[in-house]
């Protein structure tokens, strides 16, 4: 049986300090956990099993998944003490792999029809197929070259900027035949992008590319995650829907704030008269105060912002608490619980 398996064992360190308490695979995003909207694109696929391998800050994320039924999934983990690399990881996950596996970065959002990539790594007979996105700047990515039968040529892990030759990276989304296993070593850490990649365009393989021309965009860090809630609430990528929303109402006179279309507020949030609030995404029981504005930015459950302060292109964890004529300007991160200090400048 075809299952997926989720790489999601990685520390998160670019997206610090959001994931010293919450690791990045459950980052919320548009207020649902991460993984969230990559099981969905599972079952999508019709493939109910799921593998999630895991490292960092494991418990967290099996006490919201548990055993998947509640997400209409079945759920199995595998977990390293140590990180084994993303290759390792599958590795460690032999003995529940029986057939072919959809493997996935547990950082990317994406609307790939994974059926439609199953189907083409089938008809190509391939051992291995990789999703391909087109990103402006690959440097940070695995930078792929395929030929026009589709046949990858060559694989670039994080390229220097003058090895970059095109515009098509790697979308952290592989069909895999079990064979793959066999060219992974079990000791010591393995990688897809550099050991197993490499050896396959070595061998002659077949190993193909599947271009994503859809949404894609990885959340890895605080400007990619914000990025990644804009392309929700503009409506480039669709918001699945999640089971366990709560729907207590908002707190607001509508006709005292100015709150744009774009933007999405939880459950039980609070806003005060003179407020305004763009183009940005508030969890739970958020309050904010007298004359606030907050734009373009992700503020998650529980923070308060008091009167007359600004939040711009920000993103503020749980419960902070921003004082009054307080600016949090362009490209912050706030960590959960920040203070910061009545008309402070951060
Ligand atoms: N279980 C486990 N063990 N998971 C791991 C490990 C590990 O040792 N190392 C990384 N991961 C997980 C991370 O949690 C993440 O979901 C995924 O594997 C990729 O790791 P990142 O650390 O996020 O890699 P990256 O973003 O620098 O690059 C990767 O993703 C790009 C697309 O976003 C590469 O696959 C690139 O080639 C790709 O373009
Ligand atoms: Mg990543």
């Amino acid at each position: 049986m075809i299952k997926a398996f989720i790489l999601a064992g990685g520390k998160g360190a670019r997206l610090r300090p959001l994931t010293l308490h919450t690791p990045k695979p459950i980052v919320p995003l548009a207020n649902i956990p991460f993984l969230f909207f990559q099981i969905d694109r599972i079952k999508r696929a019709k493939i109910t099993e799921i593998i999630l391998s895991l490292s960092y800050q494991p418990r967290k994320i099996k006490d919201i998944f548990g055993d998947g039924m509640n997400y209409g999934v079945t759920m199995r983990y595998t977990h390293e003490d140590l990180p084994r690399g993303t290759a390792g990881a599958l590795k460690g996950g032999e003995h529940l792999i029986d057939d072919t596996t959809v493997a996935m970065n547990g950082d990317v959002l994406t609307d790939t029809d994974l059926r439609e990539v199953i189907q083409y790594h089938k008809s190509n007979k391939a051992e291995a197929t990789i999703v391909l996105a087109r990103v402006m700047n690959p440097t940070g990515y695995g930078l792929v070259e395929a030929d026009s039968h589709g046949r990858v040529v060559r694989f670039t892990e994080k390229p220097a900027e003058d090895e970059v030759t095109g515009d098509t990276i790697n979308a952290g989304i592989y069909v895999l035949e079990r064979s793959i296993l066999n060219r992974i070593s079990p000791d010591g850490p393995q990688s897809f992008e550099r050991d197993v990649f490499p050896q396959l365009l070595q061998d002659g393989a077949r190993f193909y590319a599947y271009l994503n021309r859809g949404y894609w965009q990885d959340i890895g860090s605080p400007s990619k995650y914000l990025e990644a809630h804009y392309g929700i609430i503009s409506g480039r990528m669709k918001l699945p829907a999640y089971p366990h929303r709560a729907s207590a109402p908002i707190r607001w006179n509508k006709n005292e704030v100015q709150i744009d279309s774009y933007s999405m507020l939880e459950s039980k949030c609070v806003i005060k008269p003179g407020v305004t609030i763009e183009n940005s995404v508030l969890g739970e029981e958020c309050r904010i105060e007298e004359g606030a504005l907050i734009k373009d930015s992700v503020i998650w459950s529980g923070t308060r912002v008091r009167s007359n302060a600004r939040v711009e292109r920000a993103i503020i964890g749980r419960q902070c608490h921003i004082g009054e004529g307080a600016r949090i300007r362009p490209g912050s991160v706030l960590g959960d619980k920040t203070l910061v200090c009545d008309y402070s400048i951060v």
